[in-house]
C-alpha cells in the first residue's frame, strides 16, 4: 500500500456563471503523504477552499483527477461520495458552522447520527471526542451562544473527530479567533497531527504555515510553490 494519502492530478475547476468562465483551479497537482500536517496558503480567490473542498468531497473537478487512498473520486456517485467522505474525512470550517438550538454534545453527535450509530455509543463518542478537543465537560450542555469563539471551534473540532477520520481539513479555523485563541486552536491541530491525524489546513497567516511540515502556495489556482 503507498503511503499517499491524497492525490491531485492535473485539476481543474472552472465554475461558469452567466457567460462568464471562472478558472478556479488551473492544472493543480499536489501528493499528501498519510501524517503531513500541510498548510495552504495563497491571496483571496487564489482556489484554496475550491481545492480543499475537493478533498473533501464536497464538490468534483471539472477535469483531473482526485485520489483519496488511492480511489479516484472523481468517478463515484453521491452515495459512494459521501461514504467516503464519512469514512475518511473531519471538515472544520472558519463559521464554526454549530447548529445554534443544540448544546455543544448534540452538535457533537451530528455526524455520528447520518452514520446511524445506536444512541449510548454516540453520546459515548461525542464526549470522547470533546475531551480530545479540549472542552471542559461542563461546557457539553451549553448551546452555541453560550460559547466562547475558541470554545466553538473546539466543539467543531470534536464534531470533526467524532468518526475518526484519517484526514482533518480546515477551511482558516483560526480567521474568526484573535491570535492567542487561534495559537491555542493549532497547537491542538498540531497535536492532533501528531498523534496520527494528517492535517490539511487552509490560512491566510505566514505564521500558521510554520506549523505545517508542507505549505502550498497558490497563485490564480495554480500551486506557485510546494514547499516540503
Ligand atoms: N460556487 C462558485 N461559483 C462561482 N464561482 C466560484 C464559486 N466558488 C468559488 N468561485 C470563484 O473561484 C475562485 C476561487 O475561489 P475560492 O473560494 O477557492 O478562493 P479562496 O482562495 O478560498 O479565497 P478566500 O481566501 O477569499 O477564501 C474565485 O474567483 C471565486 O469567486
Ligand atoms: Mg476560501
Amino acid at each position: 500500500m503507498s503511503d499517499t494519502i491524497v492525490q491531485m492530478e492535473d485539476v481543474k475547476k472552472i465554475y461558469t456563471l452567466g457567460a462568464n468562465e471562472i478558472h478556479a483551479l488551473n492544472g493543480v497537482d499536489i501528493s499528501i503523504k498519510k501524517g503531513d500536517f500541510v498548510t495552504i496558503m495563497g491571496a483571496s480567490g487564489s482556489g484554496k477552499s475550491t481545492l480543499l473542498n475537493m478533498v473533501g468531497c464536497l464538490d468534483t473537478p471539472t477535469s483531473g483527477t482526485v485520489k483519496i487512498n488511492d480511489i479516484d473520486i472523481t468517478e463515484l456517485n453521491d452515495d459512494k461520495l459521501t461514504t467516503i467522505r464519512r469514512d475518511n474525512i473531519g471538515f472544520i470550517f472558519q463559521q464554526f458552522n454549530l447548529i445554534p438550538t443544540l448544546t455543544a454534545l448534540e452538535n457533537v453527535e451530528i455526524p455520528m447520527i447520518f452514520s446511524r450509530m445506536p444512541p449510548n455509543e454516540r453520546k459515548a463518542r461525542a464526549l470522547h471526542a470533546l475531551e480530545q478537543a479540549k472542552l471542559e465537560i461542563e461546557y457539553a450542555d451549553h448551546r452555541p451562544n453560550e460559547l466562547s469563539g475558541g470554545q466553538q471551534q473546539r466543539v467543531a473540532i470534536a464534531r470533526a473527530l467524532a468518526n475518526d477520520p484519517p484526514i482533518l481539513l480546515a477551511d482558516e479555523p483560526t480567521g474568526n479567533l484573535d491570535s492567542k485563541t487561534g495559537k491555542i486552536i493549532m497547537d491542538l491541530l498540531s497535536q492532533l497531527n501528531k498523534a496520527g491525524t494528517t492535517l490539511i489546513v487552509v490560512t491566510h497567516d505566514p505564521k500558521l504555515a510554520e506549523y505545517s511540515n508542507k505549505n502550498i502556495m497558490l497563485l490564480d489556482g495554480e500551486v506557485s510553490d510546494d514547499i516540503n
